[in-house]
């Protein structure tokens, strides 16, 4: 504060000082900053008048979106923001759909066409799809009919058939060049987006698809998978699930020691840890243990829909990025299961879910996952993914800014996966070792000893 308005402040008798007395000097040094005043305000409204006009040419130019003003109809505002900024959808099921409907036969698959569910090419344009993660997914024995015992010890055909899912992803992701792209890293995501493709990339939904090994784990990152869910609705060698609409009776209390030696593999790998379908104790100990951003690549707000798949409050409030907060994206999902009351699933309600998960973690918290193709029915007003610019059209109506919606779209998880991508490279930069654990469960491999591995040769039959 200067002396001048020091003395224009009114005195403790409530007259202004300054009227009491104000000197030549004063009056003097009064018209000298008027003067400084006034060329100050000349070249602001200088520089002012310049910044409008760049901003009404570029604006009105096509390539710059960012600028001008957003049409007045809130649809085709939403349009305009998400040609911008597209939708990278967390979640999506189109691969197990072709295991069930074609036999993984792809050159039966016309994804030019009209298919059966929620997902093909012509409906992926008109919803302003930039990207989404091909679900890669086999199912927990409860489903299947084939039991992999109390220790999860049984032979399965997990490994297979999570193989021959990821050779169904990527053969239709090669079939149509000119709309997908593989896509493997955040930067990759991003080129394809300029190229007006439609970044691809693949998800294991469910460590029950590793065949209790964390080598397994690495092999999946090399065929390109970047997320692995911790759990389906089954609990496995590596961490308890939620089940689905009843808590199953926890197994480990959320993740065992081979859990904690998955994520530490997946942090140093950059494999994003996944954290729908998890109990609440796996997520709290997963969100602690892992030194890289996690997501929930297909989960809505309990709070606004109260069954265990959805992500209670207590666990929103650990995410951010202050002190002791943990980056991360919640994907909202949208089977209707999980969004409301049977009949009420709307996409008004995908809404109200988006809304919490942002007033409790942020805006900058908050993404897609709609899990379409994989569930039977959808909301009303979201019935396939033509359909996102009517939810993106409701939340604009609602106050969310260009800027809010293009976080919500694909970029608050461009910047989860940079964050993964960033731990990564330190970590092999610190020179850190692979994962060797083993399931302690296994008796096929190594022999223990004392509760150690005996490594040395010499101590097994060949
Ligand atoms: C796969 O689908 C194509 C196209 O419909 C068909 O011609 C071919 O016979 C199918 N292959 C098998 C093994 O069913
Ligand atoms: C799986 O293992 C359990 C023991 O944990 C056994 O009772 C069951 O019969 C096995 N199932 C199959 C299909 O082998
Ligand atoms: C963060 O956690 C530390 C250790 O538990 C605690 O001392 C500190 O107060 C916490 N900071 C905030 C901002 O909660
Ligand atoms: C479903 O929505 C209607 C209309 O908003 C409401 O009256 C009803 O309570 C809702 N049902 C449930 C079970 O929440
Ligand atoms: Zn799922």
């Amino acid at each position: 504060m200067s002396n001048e308005r020091d003395r224009l402040l009114p005195t403790s008798n409530g007259r202004n000082y300054a009227q009491d007395d104000i000197s030549q000097d004063a009056h003097a040094r009064e018209l000298r900053a008027a003067k400084v005043r006034a060329v100050v305000h000349g070249l602001l409204t200088v520089l002012f008048v310049v910044g409008v006009v760049v901003f009404v040419v570029l604006g009105f130019n096509h390539d710059w979106p960012w600028g001008g003003r957003l049409p007045k109809d809130p649809l085709k505002a939403a349009q305009k923001i998400l040609d911008a900024a597209p939708v990278i959808d967390g979640h999506i099921d189109l691969p197990i759909l072709v295991r069930e409907f074609y036999a993984n036969n792809v050159s039966a698959v016309d994804l030019t066409g009209a298919m059966p569910a929620h997902v093909d090419i012509p409906r992926l344009r008109d919803g302003k799809v930039g990207g989404f993660f091909w679900s890669v997914y086999t199912s927990c024995p409860s489903d299947v009919g084939y039991d992999d015992g109390d220790d999860f010890l049984n032979a399965t055909w997990r490994v297979r058939d999570t193989l021959e899912q990821i050779d169904v992803a990527n053969l239709l992701i090669e079939k149509y060049p000119d709309t997908f792209q593989a896509a493997l890293t955040s930067e990759d995501i991003k080129q394809a987006i300029r190229e007006r493709k439609i970044a691809s990339l693949l998800g294991v939904e469910g460590a029950h698809q590793l065949g209790n090994s964390i080598a397994v784990l690495r092999q999946y990152y090399a065929l390109g998978v970047r997320y692995v869910t911790l759990t389906h609705s089954c609990h496995n060698a590596f961490a308890d699930s939620c089940g689905i609409f009843e808590k199953p009776k926890p197994l480990h209390d959320g993740l065992s020691d081979l859990g904690y030696a998955l994520i530490t593999e997946m942090n140093r790998l950059g494999m994003l840890v996944d954290l729908s379908h998890t109990s609440d104790a796996t997520a709290r100990q997963a969100i602690k243990a892992s030194k890289a951003p996690v997501i929930w690549s297909h989960s809505s707000a309990r709070a606004v829909w109260d069954v265990p798949r959805n992500v209670p409050d207590e666990i929103l409030e650990l995410i951010g990025t202050g002190a002791n907060k943990t980056d991360a994206v919640v994907m909202v999902n949208f089977a209707p299961y999980f969004v409301a009351a049977e009949g009420n699933a709307t996409v008004e309600a995908v809404a109200d879910h988006v809304d919490h998960i942002a007033k409790i973690a942020g805006k900058e918290h908050v993404g897609l996952g709609s899990d379409f193709d994989g569930i039977g029915d959808t909301p009303r007003g979201l019935e396939d993914v033509s359909k996102y610019p009517q939810l993106f059209a409701l939340l604009y109506q609602r106050g969310w800014s260009r800027y809010d919606l293009a976080g919500l779209s694909g970029g608050n998880l461009l910047r989860v996966m940079e964050g993964a991508e960033r731990v990564s490279r330190d970590l092999k930069a610190d020179g850190a070792a692979p994962a060797f654990d083993l399931y302690d469960k296994r008796t096929d491999i190594g022999k223990k000893r004392d509760g150690r591995w005996l490594v040395s040769a010499g101590e097994g039959e060949l």
